[in-house]
Parts: C-alpha cells; structure tokens; sequence
C-alpha cells in the first residue's frame, strides 16, 4: 500500500493509515535514504499508539524501548546505522527482540538483512522533489 505524507502536518493523520494497515505484523523495516524521514515518521506512528515518552532519533543506542501509556505495549526502535559488525547485532540479542511478539521498528535495516525474520514488512520512505513522502509497505505475501 502506499501513504502519502504531503507535509509534516499531517504525518500523524499518516501515521494512523499505516497503524490502521499493519495487522497482526510485529517486524517493519524502514528503507529509505538518509533524512528521508524514518525517525520522524516511526515517531509519528509511536505517538499515535500511545507513547508520550520523549522519541529521540536512536543515534545513542541501537536500541531505544517506549512503552504504550494506552495498551501498555513495549515497542521497539532499532537504527542499526553504525553497526559495523554482525556480531554487535547478536551481542544484543536481537532474536529477543525480534521474535518477542513485540512491536519493532527498524531503521537502516539493509545492515543487517540476513537477520531480519521471513516475516517482516518492508517499508520504503521517498523524499519526493516537492519535499513530500511517500511510504510504500510491502508484506512477503504480496511480493
Ligand atoms: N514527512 C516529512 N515532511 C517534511 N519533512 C520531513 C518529513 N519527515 C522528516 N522530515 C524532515 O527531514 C529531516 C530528516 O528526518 P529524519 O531524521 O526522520 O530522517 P531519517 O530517515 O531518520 O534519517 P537518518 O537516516 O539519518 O536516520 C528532519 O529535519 C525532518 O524534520
Ligand atoms: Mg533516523
């Protein structure tokens, strides 16, 4: 499917689309060029399910945790941009996230793609000429 983001005034009305089209998928990998606008839009989709937590972009960790004030729900946000090995990713523990039935979402996930479960739904964001987004998803159903 895809969602149009024309500004950032209604990247919550976005948001909502996407969370209203996610089903029962916990794993989203967010593809897309620096700045395209991944950590502005997980924020987004975060705030929309509940999380009043401060969201910073993760740079700090590879892993940032929020939890829903309305559902309770742990979700994680991952941004494995500097990762220079995969052997950070396993230190992690990264199974436990993934497979926890947990909400995750993923930034830079082309870094490590061999680890992603069968089942995640990939996510494109595109900076469009007039500074619009547009995200596409595409589950492994469909592809
Ligand atoms: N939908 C949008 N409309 C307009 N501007 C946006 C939108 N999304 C993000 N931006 C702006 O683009 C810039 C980069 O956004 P963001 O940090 O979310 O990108 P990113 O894809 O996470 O980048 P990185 O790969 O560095 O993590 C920010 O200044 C942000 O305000
Ligand atoms: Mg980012």
């Amino acid at each position: 499917m895809e969602i149009k983001i024309s500004s950032l005034d209604n990247i919550h009305k976005a948001a909502r689309q996407f969370i209203a089209a996610m089903e029962d998928n916990t794993v989203f990998a967010f593809y897309g060029k620096m700045g395209a606008g991944k950590t502005t839009f997980i924020k987004a989709v975060c705030e929309e399910l509940g999380v009043t937590d401060v969201i910073n972009s993760p740079t700090f960790a590879i892993v940032n945790e929020y939890r829903s004030d309305t559902t309770g729900e742990l979700i994680y946000h991952f941004d494995f941009y500097r990762i220079k090995k995969l052997d950070e990713v396993y230190d992690m523990g990264y199974e436990d996230y993934f497979y926890s039935g947990a909400l995750c979402f993923i930034e830079w996930p082309e870094l490590i793609e061999e680890l992603l479960p069968g089942d995640a739904v990939t996510v494109r964001i595109e900076e469009q000429p007039d500074g619009s987004r547009t995200i596409t998803t595409e589950t492994d159903d469909e592809a």
